[in-house]
């Protein structure tokens, strides 16, 4: 079985291609940069930590790819940085390997996610993880479900994968995919 994040990268590597546009909206170490950046034709990735930058850089340096534009931003700019995109992720929570008080917040994450329904292609897509076994986590994760199950469903289908039978928290992935603009 998939886990999470692999199915997370399977959603939307079925729909990229190297004519699209697409958006990191967590940085971190640049694991989904890097993803998105050997599939996609451009990349904008958002992070608001220098380190996640130098990390992201250095790693797609080392896969000599160039098609990636990396700000050292909140994601919620992203309206201004992108007007069109198939396909979108982001990694909620703390970078494991950096300070573990900067988290992601429901305002600005919620902001990114709507601005993205709105730039989405028909056809494109969305993928949240979700981690909210830190503090705080718990109400951006019920943030973002409220708002993701109010989405008008003529226009998105969205779906959750999650296990069920496990402790601590599991993340889950929450899937977004627009039919209608
Ligand atoms: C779970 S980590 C992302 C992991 C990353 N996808 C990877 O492959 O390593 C969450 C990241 O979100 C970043 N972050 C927090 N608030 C943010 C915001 N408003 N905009 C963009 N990134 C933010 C944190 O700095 C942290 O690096």
């Amino acid at each position: 079985m998939l886990r999470p994040l692999h199915m997370a990268h399977a959603f939307l590597e079925e729909i990229l291609t190297d004519q699209d546009t697409a958006i990191d909206a967590t940085m971190g170490n640049g694991h989904d940069t890097l993803f998105l950046a050997q599939r996609a034709g451009r990349v904008v990735a958002f992070d608001i930590q220098e380190p996640a930058l130098e990390a992201t850089q250095k790693r797609l340096s080392e896969a000599g790819l160039t098609n990636a534009e990396l700000y050292l931003e909140g994601h919620e700019q992203v309206g201004q940085r992108v007007t069109q995109a198939k396909a979108a992720i982001f990694n909620l929570g703390y970078l494991p390997s950096a300070d573990k008080t900067v988290i992601t917040r429901p305002k600005t994450t919620l902001s990114a996610i709507e601005q993205i329904c709105d730039l989405l292609e028909v056809g494109g897509r969305i993928a949240i993880m979700i981690y909210y076994g830190h503090e705080g986590g718990a109400v951006e994760k019920d943030a973002v479900l409220d708002f993701v199950k109010s989405l008008p469903q003529q226009a998105f289908t969205v779906a959750v994968y999650k296990t069920i039978n496990q402790i601590n928290n599991p993340p889950f992935l929450v899937m977004v995919e627009k039919q209608k603009g």
